[in-house]
């Protein structure tokens, strides 16, 4: 199979999983307890800890561990939600369910800020609605697109009118450099299955000094920020992705995720007509491609393409059988039609530039097929991309 599907998930690296192995196996001492096996336990936590921290250049006690990026998403906006004065929970319309649903679910009403047509969030629009506002969730790169967002401008207008500001920073994490100092971020949550860690396995950075309240109680673990006894194996998968990242970012390799992405879509576009590039071009996720074909379904192709042993998403966030083309398509204007017509290509460090040329071929023979059969009509989309 060729996984071009990173934006929904990605393979334990190696050397993650090496790093995990022994304390799936010997190491299993509770963390918490007195003993010399315990306390090694700790310290593999607290190694992880700067680890991830060193990633998104935060002080060690400002990294929570949490059960993945949900987890830390909902955490954050709970807390917000709890400790914030009155006034709506105030997120871009290009957020993910984990920000959608929770906010829907919180007893306080959601405003949401427009996007323009390139999937970047409207900051003059964003600012103009902040009155009625009481704290602000923006990712910081959208998993659909991968169009980055404008989040250092963002939050300073925020922060000008006392407002704290929450990223989702799942998609950006271990692709592009983040550093929360510079963009001034109140709340951040990662997720490791994105940057080649394990599954379940999150973080959540919360700015020294900032109000805080816990989501899970109990045992009063991570310094009484996430109760439940540690997952000392996925810790230490994750500060070792983190590792594996810094590394990567440091000393990107001879053929970059960018220059797969590109020569994709430079090959895409030179083999076939009617296909649009969606979204700013600038400011994007190196791994990231998301592109509309006249005349076919992403549905459709999606099956094609496995049948060619190729993984990736529909464009659109469709729930299975609901056939609603994306919200995020749709915040950015595309036409329903388009946005049923999309395909994610999302690319990790273990795709080759082999794998994207294949991929055009691949994609080109879909689309062609497709459009005999299919003709101008585009059918419904009944693929969820996570
Ligand atoms: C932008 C974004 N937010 C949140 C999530 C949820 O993260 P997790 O799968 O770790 O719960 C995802 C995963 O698809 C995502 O892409």
């Amino acid at each position: 199979m060729i996984d071009l599907d990173a934006n929904a998930t990605t393979q334990l690296l190696p050397e993650v999983l090496d790093a995990m192995l022994p304390w799936l196996r010997e190491g299993y001492a509770n963390p918490s307890g007195a003993y010399a096996a315990a306390k090694t336990a700790r310290k593999a936590i607290e190694q992880a800890r700067g680890q991830v921290a060193e990633l998104i250049g935060a002080e060690l006690e400002e990294i929570v561990f949490t059960g993945g990026g949900t987890e830390s998403v909902n955490t954050a906006l709970r807390s917000l939600d709890a400790l914030a004065g009155p006034g709506a929970a105030y997120v871009s319309a290009i957020e993910h369910s984990a920000v959608l649903r929770c906010v829907e679910n919180l007893p306080r009403q959601t405003q949401l800020s427009t996007v323009n047509a390139g999937g970047r969030l409207d900051i003059d629009a964003f600012s103009s609605r902040l009155e009625d506002a009481a704290f602000i969730s923006i990712m910081m790169a959208n998993n659909e697109t991968g169009i980055i967002q404008p989040l250092r401008e963002a939050t300073e207008i925020a922060h000008a009118r006392g407002l704290p500001v929450h990223s989702d920073a799942i998609q950006a994490v271990g692709k592009i450099p983040v550093n929360v100092r510079e963009i001034q971020i109140d709340l951040l949550s990662i997720s490791a299955h994105k940057f080649h860690g394990p599954k379940g396995m999150g973080a959540l950075y919360i700015r020294r000094g900032l109000k805080f309240k816990p989501l899970l109680w109990g045992g009063d673990q991570e310094s009484g920020r996430r109760s439940g006894t540690e997952n000392t194996a996925g810790i230490v998968g994750m500060g070792a992705a983190a590792v594996c990242a810094m590394r990567h970012l440091a000393h990107p390799p001879q053929t970059p995720m960018s220059a797969m992405r590109d020569a994709f879509e430079t090959g895409i576009l030179a083999e076939l007509s009617g296909v649009t590039v969606n979204g700013d071009r600038t400011h994007r996720l190196p791994n990231t491609s998301h592109l509309s074909f006249d005349g076919c379904d992403a549905a459709g192709l999606l099956i094609l393409l496995d049948e060619s042993s190729i993984a990736c998403s529909a464009g659109s966030a469709c729930m299975t059988g609901k056939q609603r083309p994306s919200h995020v398509q749709l915040a950015m204007g595309i036409p329903e039609q388009r946005a049923k017509s999309s395909l994610r290509i999302s690319f990790s460090q273990l795709n080759s530039m082999e794998d994207a040329l294949n991929a055009v071929q691949s994609v080109k023979k879909a689309v062609e097929k497709l459009r005999t059969v299919q003709g101008p009509g585009v059918g419904p989309v009944v693929v969820y991309s996570p």
